[in-house]
Formats: C-alpha cells, structure tokens, sequence
C-alpha cells in the first residue's frame, strides 16, 4: 500500500508543488527553499533574499517554476541532468523518490539531509544542504552509493544544480593561463550551454577557475544588485554548466568533470561529491565576495583568523643560487626592514643528484651539503638569530627522472601502462601518483620528518609544477583507469589531512606555478596561495581583482620585486609595487643587497605601515570602487573593518596620458555618520596632500569622495609614468 502510495505521489509531482512539504534553511540573510515530501521527488523553491516564515509557506503559490532539485538522467525530457548511471544489469535510467528528510542543527549550523531511492533500483542519493548561522553561505553536496548485485557506473555525478531564473542574467568568472590568472570575465548567459571546466589534473585554476557569480539584475554592478555566487570546493578536474534552454531558463550545475573520469561504483561504497558553497547578496559583486572572504576566513581557509607574517622569498632573488652566506644576508636585510619571516625557495636539495636546474632532483628532498653544509638547521638557528622566522620551498608530489627516488622506485608516477612516460618541467618532470598509499605514505613523511628535525620550521611553500600529462595509474586496477583524476586528489588530501592533524598551526602556502591552486578544495589545508609566478605590479592590479571575486587578501600573497620585472621586465616604480603588494598579504622577492638605501628605507616604512593595517587588510570587508577591466585609466578598492571605524582606500592608475581625466572615486561601505580622518600611507610626495590629516563624514566620502592627484609631487628627476595611493581612514573619535 504504501509503496502504492509512493509511485502514484511520484506521478502527481511531474507537474505539482505540495506547499505543506516546503522545507527551508536560512542564514542571516538569505533562505533556501525544497519542496521535500516523502514519497516525491526533490523540488527545488527559491534561493535569495531571506523570506519570512510566511512567506516561506505561500511561496509555492507564488508561480515559481517546476525544477527537480537534483535532476538525474533517464526518465523524463532532455534537459541537462546532473547524475547519470549505468546499473550493474545496463539499465541507464533512474527515477528517485524522497525516503526521509532529516533537520540537524549543531556547531552554528543548519543541516538538511533529504535522502532519496530509486524507484526500481536499490540506488540511493542523499542530497545534503547546510547552511551557517553568521555568514550568507548554503554548501550543497551529494551522497552516492547503491545495493545492487555488482558495481555501478557513475558517468556523471554532479555536486550541484540550481535553477537560477529566466531572462537577463550576466556571469562572472576568471580565466587565464599561467602568468595571468584571475582575469575577470563578465558576460550575459546567452541560448545554449556555456562550461567552464578543468582538466589539468593535479592544478585546477590557472586556465580557469571553478567559481562563478550570477548578477540577477542585469549587467554586473560591484556594490548593487542581487547576486549569486558559487564556488566549488574542489582541487581537481572540474567542469560547471550553464545551460540557458528553450524556455530562456538558465540552469546551473557544478561538480567533478566526469570526462574520462567514469567512476565504477562498488555495492556498499558510498560516493561522496565535493561541496558547492552557494551564497546570496544584494549588495552587488563585493557584497557576495564579501560572503565568500567571511566564510573563508572563519570556516575554510586554514588559520584563516591568524594574521600573516611579511616575508622575503627567495626565488627572484637569487633563484636556485642557494648557499649560506647569501640566505644569511637575506634573512639579515629582510629583518632589518622589519619583515618577520624567511623562505628559501627551490634550489636546496639534492644529494646524488643535486638541484642545479628546474631538470633534476625533485624526490630527493635531502640538503645539498655543497650548497648548505651546516644544513636546514643552521639556516633556522641563523633566522632566529635575526629574530625572524623560517620557511622552505617543496614540491613533494613531484619527481624528476633523475632524482633517487624515481630510480628507486619507478613505479611511483603516473603514467600509461606500456608507454614512455610524457616529461614536464626542465624535460625530466614526472607526477607522482597519489592513489598509490605508499606514495600518499611518503610525502607525509617529506613534510613529517623535516618538521621533525627542524620543528621551528614556520612555513612551507608547497609546490606543485606540472599536469597529469599521460593517464595512467600502476596501482589502480586495470578496469578502474579512469578513477586515476578523483583518487589523485583524494589521495593528495588524505596527505593534507593528516599533515594539519598533527601540524595545525604551520603556515602552508599553495604554490602551483603561480595561481594553479587557488579553490576552496585545499585551502581547509593551507594558509594562503602564490596568486601568480607574474610579480608586475601593474598586471598583478588586473589578477588581484579578479582573485578578490572569492577569496580574501589574507590568503593573497602578494610580493614587491625587482624592476624590470622579471616576468615583463616592465619598470615600476617601488611606490607602486610596494601599493599593490600591500593590497594582499605582503611579502618581497627581490635580492634586497641589489636596492639602495633609499629603496630598502621606502620597503621599511611600508612594512611598517602595514603592520598598523594589517588586521583591516587581512580580516576586513572589500568594497571594490572602480575596476581595472573597465578601463577608465584607474582602478581602486577599499577594505573596512566590520565595525566601520577604520578603512584603508587604494588608488592605482593603471594607464597615463597628459590632460587625460580620472573618474574621481566615490567610497563605499563607511558609516554616513561617522567622520573619518584621513592620512596618505606609504607617501612619498614633497608635499602632503590637501586633505591630509583632514576629517570628513562617511556620507560626504561616499557620495563625492575624494580628488586624488592624477600625478605625484616629487622632484624632476623623479618624475615617472606611475602613480598610487593609499589612504587609510579612521574615526575621529569623540575626544579628538
Ligand atoms: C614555481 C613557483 C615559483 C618558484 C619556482 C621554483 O614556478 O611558482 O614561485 O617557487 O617554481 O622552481
């Protein structure tokens, strides 16, 4: 009978909401809203602006469009699904039915549970949404796992799909390519299915990136409009769909890319998909990166309530010409400026074969006594000496064919059965394959045994160089090939997980040749990622921007380096380099014995500077002004604290003509009654500017802002193309 019941209510809801079932899940300013009744199939209601309970309850009625929830191929129409599966007797079909529907709330946190069965087959499909109590953020996953007779084939298994609406919608999005990421694309969804995908294997963003944001009001406005952003927390292979149908409706959908990826589902395994965090503002493009930095900070980001130190790197100083006196003088010059932190990048190790090149020794993850006879630990008595801390430069999933460990065991790398493998960097290259538990085994051990004999060790830069170039795994089964992309990373984070477990507080950075590793996926292990390999202040303004769409400055490492510029061997000026660099978490990687004392003086003052507003930049809320992308010859941002007493504003031209005219700033987010003082930062003008030291309400900075000087006031021979500010802006209190 009630099985009866089940198959006719699963008839009825092809083309029918029951309204009594609807179930929601609120954060403080939005709500989502299913249509969960046993029996049925998941619908999907409304995701926005937060609703009230009653309209929670008519909202039903109020002519929204019938959408499955969590559509799956095989039973009805041929619009884009978003799991797909081939059943253990070669049935493509399935049809899910709700079975339960399970509410928790724990740790700040709103879960919802809605678990589903097939109608003929013992296959299920948990869909689960949670969602936080202070932050405007839903994550969204699925659980996969069946009871049938033998394996099932899940050939597409999407985290997520939300019906976003009809008619005009624009996209916002990142692409690029190494020494260019986090380029912002903003386009109108147009007829047709637009993807974005990856497919590198182990990097997943310099090309592009796996999130998104929808402006829901026409074309993209930085501090107005409705808007929904997304973001998949993955770190391998993606792929996110748009697909705008027939009827002028745009269709969202975001997980793994199932493209040679096909997964053979064992009776009894379950199938986890990565999250998809979804967040609502209508406060426009910032008021949604504003979501994501909060959520980041406070939930995903490793130490993301920890401010960062300010460190010199080593690469573009002195790149792989390592040896002890020159790391002593660096750590002894970057102290002197005040910076608290030193990493020596690539170019330390390597016994048998030492690390001269990009083309030996990766594996080797011993010191080259040559270089380094007194080994890592004179280098961290020698920081300690300086007063400032250590980091070291690894690249542990990698190998080179000439290194040690590939002689020892050649087995370790992905590669095709049966052919040479495909070489990367320096033409020697290999990836090592993390399904391999002996190989997840050993790089924990890289990590666990360096910090074991060296625990002042406060920082690592984890690297990541090269793609998976040949498909092939030696330890995956034959018939499971194309699991090779999932179990790498899952793999690769088991590695990371029982790296926190035991050292929580190390700071880790993601490096993959720059800005390959920039995603929600890994950063729950790691402090921070290297934007981009570019240090161009002027193109950094461009790849900043857009890498601000999702992810705070905090996790932003952002470094002053030489000029020319080694990747564009543009020439900068160093007040232009040091204000675009203390937009993110500062850093240098420059060889400071190179710069003059007038130079090393203007790098002391600003990090200086930047201490006093370190914890605005690192923790504060983005309202970014005027973009780069609109070029309008200028671009500028600000960051101000939640409570809205403090604010730092920067300016950057990012092109320079005579009698060319700037559009004037207006401000944003400060509080219209309070009045703000303003004091220009890192100045390097003969005269102060005229509203220096002078105090003005958040209404009149927000409505007129202020006229910035196109040029800076300095002496002739001084003069150049460039010209930036930073003002930083605080409350006049009551007693001044
Ligand atoms: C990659 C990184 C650089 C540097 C080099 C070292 O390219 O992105 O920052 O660490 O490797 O070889």
């Amino acid at each position: 009978m009630r099985k009866l019941v089940y198959l006719f209510a699963g008839l009825m809801t092809v083309s029918q909401y029951v309204v009594a079932e609807n179930i929601s899940l609120s954060t403080p300013n939005t709500t989502l809203v299913l249509s969960a009744e046993k029996g049925k199939n998941l619908k999907y209601i409304y995701y926005g602006e937060a609703l009230t309970s009653a309209d929670i309850e008519s909202i039903g009625y109020a002519g929204m469009y019938n959408h499955d929830a969590y559509p799956v191929y095989g039973m009805v129409g041929a619009g884009e699904t978003a799991l797909a599966v081939k059943h253990s007797d070669g049935n493509m079909s399935l049809d899910m039915y709700i079975t339960d529907v399970r509410k928790e709330k724990n740790d700040g946190k709103e879960t919802v549970v809605i678990e589903m069965k097939d109608r003929v087959y013992p296959f299920y499909v948990n869909v689960n949404y949670e969602a936080y109590d202070d932050v405007d953020v839903i994550e969204t996953w699925t659980e996969i796992k069946h009871n049938e007779k033998k394996p099932v084939v899940l050939n597409q298994f999407s985290s997520a799909y939300l019906p976003l609406r009809r008619g005009e919608v624009w996209m916002s999005h990142l692409y690029g390519a190494w020494a260019n990421e986090g380029r912002l694309a903003q386009e109108p969804l147009n007829p047709g299915l637009k993807m974005i995908k990856n497919k590198d294997g182990v990097r997943n963003s310099h090309t592009a990136h796996a999130e998104v944001m929808f402006s829901l009001d026409g074309k993209p406005q930085e501090n107005n409009g409705r808007v929904i952003g997304a973001a998949l927390c993955y770190s391998g292979n993606y792929k996110l769909r748009v697909d705008t149908d027939e009827s002028d409706y745009h269709h969202f959908f975001a997980g793994i890319n199932e493209e040679n990826s096909a997964y053979t589902l064992n009776k009894g395994e379950k199938f986890e998909t990565p999250r998809l965090a979804l967040s609502y503002s209508n406060e426009g493009l910032s008021g949604c990166s504003r979501n994501f930095h909060r959520w980041g900070r406070n939930y995903k980001l490793a130490n993301g309530k920890v401010e960062r130190k300010i460190l010199l790197n080593s690469w573009e100083g002195v790149y792989f010409d390592i040896n002890e006196r020159g790391m002593d003088q660096m750590m002894c010059d970057i102290s002197s400026m005040g910076g608290e932190l030193f990493v020596m990048d690539d170019g330390w190790f390597g016994d048998k074969y030492p690390r001269l090149s990009d083309n030996s020794s990766l594996g080797d993850w011993v010191v080259d006594r040559n270089k380094l006879p007194n080994g890592i630990e004179s280098l961290v008595n020698d920081a300690k000496k300086h007063n400032i801390k250590f980091g070291i430069w690894i690249e542990p999933e990698m190998a080179n064919i000439n290194s040690e460990l590939f002689e020892k065991n050649p087995d370790w790398i992905v590669k095709a059965a049966g052919r040479e493998p495909v070489l990367g960097r320096g033409g020697t290259q290999v990836v090592l394959d993390l399904a391999n538990p002996k190989v997840q085994d050993y790089i924990y051990k890289i990590v666990d045994d360096m910090m074991c004999q060296n625990p002042d060790i406060d920082y690592i830069k984890w690297d990541a160089n090269m793609s998976i170039m040949n498909h092939g795994s030696n330890y995956i089964t034959k018939d499971n090939q194309s699991h090779l992309y999932i179990e790498f990373h899952r793999g690769f984070e088991k590695v990371c997980q029982r790296i926190r477990d035991k050292y929580p507080t190390l700071t880790i950075q993601a490096c993959a040749s720059g800005g390959g590793r920039a995603n929600y996926g890994l950063l729950p292990y790691f402090d921070e990622f290297w934007v981009s390999d570019n240090t161009d202040a002027l193109q950094r303004v461009y790849m900043q921007w857009g890498t601000s769409y999702f992810f705070p400055a905090i996790a932003m490492a952002s470094h002053i380096s030489a000029t020319p510029n080694h990747q564009t061997f543009r020439t900068i000026p160093l007040k232009y380099r040091i204000d675009v660099a203390m937009s993110g978490r500062l850093g240098m990687e420059i060889q400071p014995k190179d710069m003059t004392e007038e130079e090393k003086t203007l790098c002391r003052n600003a990090i200086s500077e930047y201490k006093d507003i370190r914890h605005l930049v690192q923790f504060g809320d983005i309202y970014r002004l005027i973009s780069p992308y609109d070029n309008l010859g200028v671009a500028s941002m600000m960051y101000i604290t939640p409570e809205k007493e403090k604010a730092v504003f920067y300016w950057w031209k990012t092109e320079h003509f005579c009698n060319q005219h700037l559009p004037r700033v207006k401000m944003e987010g400060l509080d219209p009654s309070k009045r703000y003082v303003v004091r220009e930062l890192n100045r390097i003008d003969n005269e102060p500017l005229s509203f220096e030291g002078r105090s003005f309400s958040g209404s009149y900075l927000m409505a007129n802002g202020l006229d910035i000087p196109y040029e800076h006031n300095v002496d002739y021979h001084k003069k150049n193309d460039y010209a930036s500010r930073i003002l930083y802006l605080e409350e006049v209190n009551s007693n001044n």
